[in-house]
């Protein structure tokens, strides 16, 4: 979880920087991608602007966080992904997140990043939870989830922002 970019197939995962806003909003910005969390849609671009900055304190307090991810040869981000620091039922664990311009939705291009990010969270930091909290209603991400590695606990359901989040994790703990 370096602050090095990390690299797949076909992306390259890299730290936020402040200049990703504009990229960050394309994606933030285009009600198809908060379909099921509409609490994460931004108004604008200073609104992006301020969650960089976010993003960007997280990896200078913690030394990871959310990237923002491109094809290779490509300078386009088309979509971010990444785990930060949360607290679950009173113990930390390591939240991912994916999300991705609908442009490129159906080619893997998800599953990839969210696999090589859970792989290299464990790898990093062993002993460590990495959870992801999908709405019922999205069945590609639950797809995501699974195929990166997680599996559903049902017992780790939660409210969040948006209603009822199911809990995929990658404890072996039951
Ligand atoms: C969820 C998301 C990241 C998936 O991105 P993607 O690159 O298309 O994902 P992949 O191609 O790797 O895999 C998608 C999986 O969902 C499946 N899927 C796609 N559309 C589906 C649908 N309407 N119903 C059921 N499954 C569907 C795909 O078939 C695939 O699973 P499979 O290979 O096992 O069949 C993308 O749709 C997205 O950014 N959505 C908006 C943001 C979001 O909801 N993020 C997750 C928040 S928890």
């Amino acid at each position: 979880m370096g602050a090095q970019e990390l690299r797949t197939e076909r992306l390259r995962l890299t730290p936020p920087v402040p200049n990703d806003a504009a990229g960050v909003f394309a994606i933030l910005g285009d009600a198809r991608t908060v379909e099921h969390n509409p609490s994460d849609r931004l108004a604008d671009e200073t609104a992006a602007t301020a969650l960089v900055d976010r993003w960007v304190h997280h990896w200078a307090e913690h030394g990871f966080g959310y990237r923002c991810v491109r094809e290779h040869g490509s300078d386009r981000i088309i979509g971010y992904a990444g785990v930060k620091r949360m607290t679950m039922d009173g113990r930390p664990v390591l939240n991912l997140v994916y999300r991705f311009v609908p442009d490129v939705w159906g080619r893997g291009l998800a599953t990839e990043a969210a696999a090589a990010l859970v792989a290299s969270a464990l790898e990093e930091k062993p002993g460590q939870t990495v959870v992801a909290r999908v709405r019922p209603d999205n069945r590609p991400s639950q797809h995501v989830a699974l195929k990166a590695g997680l599996r559903r606990d049902v017992a780790l359901d939660c409210e969040g922002e948006d209603g009822l989040d199911w809990v995929f994790t990658s404890s072996d703990e039951e």
